[in-house]
Formats: structure tokens, sequence, C-alpha cells
């Protein structure tokens, strides 16, 4: 997969959508709901099952140990052209129970209406516990080969393709909670290695909460809705999160990042990942290294604006899910590179006199360069959510030989906490029998048994040693690849419940990321801040954070107590003297910007001059056009893809202005309270309400012809990143620049430096 396919992919996206769809108003951006194209009325010639999307993946068909079946994945779903039972009798009628009469009592014997009722009585499982919102994608990971004198995990040599599953997840909502909150995101990634799975079980941001697993529940409570009222849902805005974490301080460094833009991101596909915890590598020749893995985006790491954040949540709860989706589906297939920072295995397990076993602390970048090892590509959406994304399962302990951990405390909790969960959640012990858990490689264990047993274990004796099994399984030794579990001296030591004093140090690395922030960046941390603080109800929990700000940096407190209308506090600890790093900070680059939106308003009774062109120049620059008309249909020739009614400003990347429209006979404000604004627009109020809104998220915004007359009549003419061109591709190659860098920040100047 090189960088040039999105753009290719795109086309025949669109080539096969408009081959496949005869209506003249197919839709040739993402989104199709199936594969077929449905008819008017209802399909009554039985035929085999539709195939699914084609840019739809499932995982592939192995046996619950592990077994190449050769089925093709279409096998794991339902077969034939009829309605039938569980247990394949064809059905005649689905509609109406079996009664005693048209007007009689159901009949027990109606085994069709129990089964279907009992089943669909038991279709929900618990959530997760964290991390329950999530989305998910099939992907193939190619190892560079620069790994290999490091580890001996054959998928880190070089050329070596695995297939892999991903999914992404906030970590405090509800299943149904909205994509855009202030949170950490999850981005588990699970290796399907022919030495067995790997999974890499980490976030967007590289510090956590706590420094010990016992505490785990502690601040989930704490972040979670609050128990009596369960509010407020997804957010951290609230009195119990800032209670604890301004008594564990601790926590400081990672709610630090919560309040940065890294906890509003733009996409899934503009993060980072990072394991957070420090893990060990062994080589064939028995050597080690410690290293922390990063996730590094293709696209760059962007984020949202505040307020698109919130509007998101309401006009579009799932834009991150839909977003993933959407990009795989247009050939913007979402990449990653797979770096390690690399440290000597030494007995102190320091670098740089950072603790590495201390996992709300960093190593900057500066100080250990990410090597890039691997290149991760997303490339299939599931074909099914709750068999793939909901029943997937993931475990910290899932390592290959090569991997190791290290005792990092949090890690050490986690390899428990992880598996405890999913035997209640995925209903017994057999849950890496289910197809997206089942690994490539070969299964011979000696587990037997328990609810929903796929496999159907031959033999007697599932122990060792025996004789009656011919002696299997044997154990295997270096030879044959056998796990290493890296013989690592455990220093002696008394029993305590007690951290190293390394740990102690809950600020200084804080102060390091406030300080390596650009300016705009600071000024999104300060109403991060002040919102979430602002949304406390208690003096004293606000008061008590800002003690913590004053710890970090008196600019960032002052600010903030300013917009709390309270005093700022001296600091009650030195202010470390440390050396920001630039790497942490997430703008002042430029990068490709694959798989974005950008709107195009047009006017059905003006120009059309040129659209069709900058259409189709968007679609060749791998991004997603949306036709934006004040009504549905065809316009010109084009497929509208929102109105004024149905588009808001925050699905969009950048907006084109092909045209003025007058107010559109449903500008009303009694229908549409979009269209509510004080006295006679010459242009329709929803489009003037859309360049506004995009003016303050800082996004680029083109015109021509008749749209430069919106830019004046909007009051944003002539201000940074608005661009009044001669043409469409003018305009169009104008804000493609404008979106390398993501956002037209320079349009807000900072008031911190
Ligand atoms: C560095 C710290 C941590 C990271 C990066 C992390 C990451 C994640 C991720 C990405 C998931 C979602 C997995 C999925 O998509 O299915 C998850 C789930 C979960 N995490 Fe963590 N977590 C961390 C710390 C902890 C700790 C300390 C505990 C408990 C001691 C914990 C317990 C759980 C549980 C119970 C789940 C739900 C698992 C399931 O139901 O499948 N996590 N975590």
């Amino acid at each position: 997969m090189d960088s040039s396919k999105p753009a290719e992919a795109v086309k025949n996206v669109v080539k096969s959508a408009s081959e496949k769809i005869a209506d003249a108003l197919s839709p040739d951006v993402p989104g199709a709901p199936g594969s077929g194209t449905p008819t008017v009325e209802e399909p009554t010639t039985p035929h085999d099952p539709l195939p699914p999307k084609p840019e739809q993946g499932a995982p592939q068909t192995r046996t619950p140990t592990g077994a190449e079946t050769g089925a093709p994945t279409i096998a794991n779903g339902q077969q034939g052209a009829y309605l039938t039972t569980s247990q394949g009798a064809r059905l005649r009628d689905t509609d109406h129970s079996l009664k005693a009469g048209p007007r009689g009592p159901i009949l027990m014997q109606d085994h069709h209406f129990r089964e279907k009722i009992t089943h669909f009585d038991h279709e929900r499982i618990p959530e997760r516990v964290v991390h329950a919102r999530g989305a998910g994608a099939h992907g193939v990971f190619t190892a560079y080969g620069n790994a290999e004198a490091v580890t001996r995990a054959g998928f880190l040599k070089k050329g070596r393709e695995t297939e892999v599953f991903v999914r992404f997840s906030t970590v405090l909502g509800s299943r149904g909670s909205a994509d855009t909150v202030r949170d950490t995101r999850g981005f588990a990634t699970k290796f399907y290695t022919d030495e067995g799975t790997f999974d890499l079980v980490a976030n967007n941001m590289p510090v956590f909460f706590i420094q010990d697993a016992i505490k785990f529940p502690d601040i989930i409570h704490a972040a979670k809705p609050h128990p009596d009222r369960e509010i407020p849902q997804a957010q951290s805005a609230h009195d119990t999160f800032w209670d604890f974490v301004s008594l564990h301080t601790e926590a400081q460094h990672h709610a630090l990042w919560n309040m940065s833009d890294r906890g509003i991101p733009r996409s899934y596909r503009t993060m980072e990942g990072f394991g957070v915890h420090t893990f060990r590598l062994v080589n064939e020749a028995g050597e080690t290294v410690l290293v922390k893995f990063h996730w590094k985006p293709k696209l760059g790491v962007h984020s949202l604006t505040w307020e698109e954040a919130q509007m998101l949540n309401g006009i579009d709860p799932d834009f991150h899910r839909r977003d993933l989706y959407d990009a795989i589906e247009a050939g913007a297939y979402p990449e990653w590179e797979l770096g390690i920072q690399v440290f000597p295995d030494t007995p102190e397990e320091t670098f740089a006199g950072i603790d590495l076993l201390d996992p709300t602390k960093i190593v900057p970048e500066e100080l250990a360069e990410v090597q890039p090892i691997g290149k991760l590509v997303l490339n299939r959406t599931p074909t099914n959510f709750f068999a793939e994304t909901e029943q997937v399962a993931f475990h910290l302990g899932h390592l290959p030989p090569g991997i190791d951990v290290t005792n990092d405390p949090l890690l050490q909790g986690r390899l428990f906490s992880y598996v405890d969960t999913q035997l209640t959640r995925l209903g017994g012990p057999n849950f890496s029998q289910i197809p997206i858990n089942r690994p490539h490689a070969a299964v011979n264990d000696m587990l037997r048994d328990g609810f929903h047993q796929h496999a159907v274990h031959a033999g007697v004796a599932p122990y060792r040693p025996n004789s009656l099994d011919g002696g299997n399984p044997f154990p295997a030794g270096d030879a044959e690849n056998a796990f290493v579990d890296v013989p690592v001296t455990v220093t002696q030591a008394p029993k305590v419940r007690a951290n190293p004093a390394s740990f102690d140090d809950h600020y200084s690395q804080v102060r390091l990321f406030w300080l390596s922030m650009s300016p705009v960046e600071k000024e999104h941390i300060i109403r991060a801040y002040t919102f979430e603080l602002g949304k406390c109800y208690e003096q004293a929990i606000k008061e008590r954070q800002l003690q913590c700000l004053a710890n970090i940096d008196p600019v960032l407190c002052e600010q903030v107590a300013t917009g709390l209308g309270l005093p700022a506090p001296q600091p009650t600890v030195p202010l470390a003297d440390v050396t920001p790093s630039p790497a942490l900070s997430q703008v002042g680059r430029e990068w490709p910007a694959d798989g974005r939106t950008v709107g195009i308003v047009v006017d059905p009774d003006g120009d059309l001059d040129g659209v069709a062109e900058v259409r189709q120049a968007v679609f060749d620059a791998g991004m997603v056009p949306l036709l934006i008309a004040p009504h549905g249909g065809m316009v010109g020739g084009m497929p509208v893809q929102r109105t004024f009614a149905t588009g808001r400003s925050v699905e969009f990347d950048a907006v084109l202005l092909a045209g003025a429209p007058a107010p559109a006979p449903d500008a009303i404000p009694a229908r549409d309270d979009k269209a509510g604004r004080p006295g006679p627009a010459a242009v329709d109020p929803r489009v003037l309400l859309l360049v506004e809104e995009c003016w303050r998220h800082a996004k680029a915004i083109g015109a021509w012809g008749a749209g430069v007359t919106v830019l004046e009549q909007a009051g944003v003419a002539g201000t940074p990143g608005i661009v009044a061109a001669g043409s469409g591709a003018e305009a169009l190659t104008a804000v493609q620049q404008l979106m390398a860098a993501h956002r037209v920040w320079e349009r807000f100047p900072a008031s911190v430096a």
C-alpha cells in the first residue's frame, strides 16, 4: 500500500459506485448502507445473501484452534436464499405467531416464535467497563526489518506481512455515547502473528493517571458519571474527576494531556498511539533492550476545536467511527508507522534519569528517537459490528516470542484485569475461540470445556506428562521458537505496599508538556481547564486544582484562575527547570489531507461554472467533495449530498463557495432555527452560518464568482485563510495548501507566549 493509492482508490470507488447504481442520484461519496441497489418494491425473487460491501472484511475462517479452513470469510455469516430456523429448517412465515385461530392465544408449541424472541431477549451483552464506545477496522502490518537486531519476533522480520484488527475507543462513555467528547482514546491492535497473537493495547496519550493498577477502579469511579444521578455522561468536566486528580497529583500529567488538543482528536486517523509502558525485547542471542512503542499517523496529529467537538456530539455523535469507515470506503486507507524508542536494559531501568517503570513519565523524543519499524494500513471495515468490534478481546499478556513485559506496576495489574473482565463480558472462558479472536497460529493448549466450547478436542489426556495421547502436546524449546520469559533478576527486597521514590515527582514532566506547547495550543489548554473546572460545583475542588496548576506553571494557573474568578495561588513546590520537547506540539508542520471532506456550496440559479471540475479535482486529491445546495436531488447534473437544512459546518474540513444562493423557500426560522438571524439577508442565512462557523473553527474557506460576495456578507473577507479566487481551480489550490497545516491558526493571535 503506497501513499499514492488513496486518490486512485477514491476514483475506483466512484467508478464502481456509478457502475453499480443505475439511478441518476447514485451516491458517489462513501456511506452507502448496503452493497446492493434497493428497489422501491419489496424484492421477492429468492437469491443468496448479497455480498458484503467491497470495503468490508471479516475475520479469516480459522478453526477454533487456529487452522486455516480455506472457506471464504463470508461463510462466517448467513447462507442460502431462504429464511430458516437456527437449525436450518426453512420457514414459510415469520410475521405471524402460531395461534389458536386468528383471534386466539399464541401456542406454546410455536418454536419459531420462542426461538426468535428468546434470542432477541439475549442480544445484549455487558458493555466494557471502560472503553465501551469504540470502532474497529481490519488491516495489514508490514515490518521494515530493522527491529530484527533487538527482537526475535518473527512478525518484525523484514517484509513480513501480518493481518491486524484495530479497535479505537473512548474511555469513559457508555456504548452509545458520543465520539467527540474530551477523553483519552484507546488504540488497541491485535496482530495475528504465526507465532501467536500479539496485542498492543495502547492509548493516544503516552502517560496514565495512576502508577499502580490497584488504583484503576478509583480513577475510573471518579471519572465516570456520579453514581446518584448518573451524569455527566462521557465527560471529565465534573466534581468527582477533579476531586480525584487534584488530591492524587500523579494524575496531573495525564489530566494535562486530556486538557490539551489531544483530548479531542479530529479523527482516529490523526492520532498518535502509545504503548505507555516500557516493554522488554529479546533477540535470538538472548540479549535484551527496553522499549516504548509509538504509532505515528501518516496524516499527522490533528484535533477538533472545542466548540466543534461539542457541536458534533449532538450533530453527528458517530463522527469518528463514520470518518474511519468513510475513509476506508473511499480508499483513503488510514496509515501509521510503528516505532520504538530503545533503551539499554540496565538494572536501574532508567534512561536519562527517567524511571522507565513509571507510567506517568515519557522519554522525550529528542532524548531517544522513535525509530520506525513497520507500517500499519487499515484497509477493511468490519462486516458485522457486534461479531468483530464488540467481541474482540485484547490482552497485554498476548505476546509472541521476542516481546516480554516489565515490572511497571500498572502493566502488571493490567495483565490480570483484562482476562478477568472478559470472562464476564464474553460469557465464559472460551472467548479466544470467537472468530475475531481466533489466533492464526496452531493452538494446542490443555484448556478444556467451559461455556461455548467450539473446539472438538480429541484425545483423552489434556495433562502433562501423559502417555495415553502419546505424550502430545510436547514442550517447545528455542529451536521450536518457544516463548521466552526473560530471566530478569528480581532484587531481594522486603514485601511492601510502596512505590520507588522516583515515582514521587508529579510535576516536572507536566511542566515539560506545558512548556512544549505552541501559543495556540496553550490557549486551548487554558480554555479546557477553565471550562472543566467552571463546570465543577464545589469551590474547594476548583481551588485545589488551581494549586496543582500553580505547581505546573504560573501563567497557566493565573489564566485559568481569572476565568474562574478566583485568586491564583503560589506554587507549593519548586518549578522544575525543564527542556521543552518540540515533538510534543502538533502544530507547525504540513500533512496530507487524504479522506478529508470539502463542502461545496452551489446556487442552482447561479453560475455553476467550474463546479464539476472542482468536484472531480477534490476526488483526485484523495478527498471527498460534498455538494451543498438549497434542495436535494440534482444540481447541474451533480448529486446533492447536503442541503442547507441537513448540512452543518462541523462535517467539513474546508468549504468552497461557488455561488451566493438566495434564501431558499425553507429558510424559515419557525421550521429551521438555523435560518434565524435578524434582518433580511441576500444569501440564505444557513450559508452565512456555515461560513461563520468554519471561520470560528479556523478552517480554510475559498470562493470564486458570486461566492466571493458571501465572504463579504459573512464579514470574513480579507482575514487569514479566506481565499477570494478568480476560478474554482485557483480557490481549491489555495484551500488545499491551507488544509496541509490543518487549521488557519494565524486567524486568532494567541495571548500567551
Ligand atoms: C497504560 C494504561 C492503560 C491503557 C493504555 C489501557 C488501554 C485500554 C484499551 C485500549 C482498552 C480497550 C480495549 C478494546 O478496545 O477492547 C482497554 C480496556 C480495558 N482496560 Fe485498559 N488501559 C490502561 C490501564 C488499565 C488498567 C490499569 C486497568 C486495570 C487494572 C485496565 C482495565 C481495562 C479493562 C477492564 C478494559 C475492558 C476490557 C474488555 O472488556 O475487553 N486498563 N484499556
